[in-house]
């Protein structure tokens, strides 16, 4: 049976920087009170005319271009977003008919920040079964569209970006170990931005009151991420029968850097096996995984053969962790 290797990393920034400084000039907060709480000091923002699908074609081309591989080669694209361009189409097949990517079927899909692992999981079924030979996830999203930025408890958090890995089949290989995906979708109202809907509850929590915007009980969140991280990362290693001092990295979702602090107590993994880029990023939703993976590969500090857990948490509630071989 053919195992699914993440062949190729890409990813996307946009260069525009909202540090701390820039966010005490629109809300009431200071860079003190953002760093201590959450451990952010910039996030990076999209340009008012460059949207989700801009950002996941470069990191997208980037992804293939490092598998070695052509657009042609891609048999499936999984695009995650909550800030999607359009209801339809799917961003991932604006970013298809963009690559050139002609022989690929393509869909949306959405798990928020668990997305990332979500995907891979996902993928790995299609390559185990022999379906397909090289998937193509991608993450992105422009958070800072869908950001309230009179609400200074959730606007000095978001950033934009994209992260995209192809996914391939391979002979010979590890691949996945152990992975496992849940939700818990008695816990949506924590973390809500409003389509069509026009419940009067959810605009009124809004400070700009655009229903649009991201609103999110932090408190509540956070209560549940901890547990969630930790519980399934120590769930996935159980199942593949290894301990963290078998692991090079994990690398959890950003969103907080006392959230990522406690999980790993509970974990009982070293700070120095944890790979956090949060500071320069802020929360980036479902790319925080895929571009920190990028990252760690190209500053060398993960290697083909280590063994990695990627895990994350994020709003539907969702969560997810995978075990794999680099
Ligand atoms: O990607 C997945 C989704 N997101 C998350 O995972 C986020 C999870 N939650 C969090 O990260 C945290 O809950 C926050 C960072 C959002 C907030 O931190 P907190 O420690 O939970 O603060 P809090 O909401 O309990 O607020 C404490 C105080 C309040 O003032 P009072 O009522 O004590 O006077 C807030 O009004 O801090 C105030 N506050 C701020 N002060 C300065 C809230 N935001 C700010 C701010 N600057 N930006």
């Amino acid at each position: 049976m053919p195992k699914a290797i993440i062949s190729g990393m890409g990813m996307y920034i946009p260069e525009k920087v909202y540090d701390n400084a820039y966010m005490e000039s629109i809300v009431d907060t200071n860079d003190e009170w953002i760093v201590r709480r959450t451990g952010i000091k910039e996030r990076h923002a999209s340009a008012p005319d460059e949207y989700t699908t801009d950002m996941a074609t470069v990191a997208a081309r980037n992804a293939i271009a490092d598998a070695g591989l052509t657009p042609e080669d891609i048999d499936l694209i999984m695009l995650a977003t909550v800030t999607p361009d359009y209801f339809t189409p799917a961003c991932a097949c604006v970013v298809q008919g963009n690559i050139g990517a002609v022989n690929a079927a393509a869909f949306d899909y959405n798990a928020a920040c668990s997305s990332f692992i979500t995907g891979l999981v996902t993928a790995n079924q299609f390559i185990e079964n022999g379906c397909y030979k090289h998937i193509l996830i991608i993450c992105a999203d422009c958070l800072t569209k869908a950001t309230d930025y009179k609400d200074r408890a959730t606007c000095v958090l978001f950033g934009d970006a994209a992260g995209a890995a192809v996914i391939s089949a391979a002979d010979n290989a590890a691949g996945i170990l152990a992975s496992e995906i849940g939700a818990d979708g008695t816990g949506a109202k924590f973390i809500t931005s409003l389509a069509f809907r026009n419940d009067e509850d959810e605009i009124e929590k809004r400070v700009s009151g655009r229903k649009d915007t991201i609103w999110m009980a932090g408190q509540s969140v956070m209560k549940f991420a901890v547990k969630a991280m930790a519980d399934s990362s120590n769930r996935v290693l159980e199942k593949a029968g290894l301990t963290y001092d078998d692991i090079k990295l994990v690398i959890p979702h950003q969103a907080n850097y006392r959230i990522v602090d406690s999980a790993i107590k509970r974990m009982g993994v070293e700070k120095e096996k944890v790979f956090l880029h949060l500071e320069k990023f802020g929360n980036t939703s479902a790319s925080c995984i895929p571009v920190a993976l990028c990252e760690a590969v190209q500053q060398g500090i993960i290697e083909r053969g280590d063994r990695i857990i990627l895990v994350g948490f994020g709003g539907g509630l969702t969560w997810g962790a995978a075990l794999l071989e680099f």
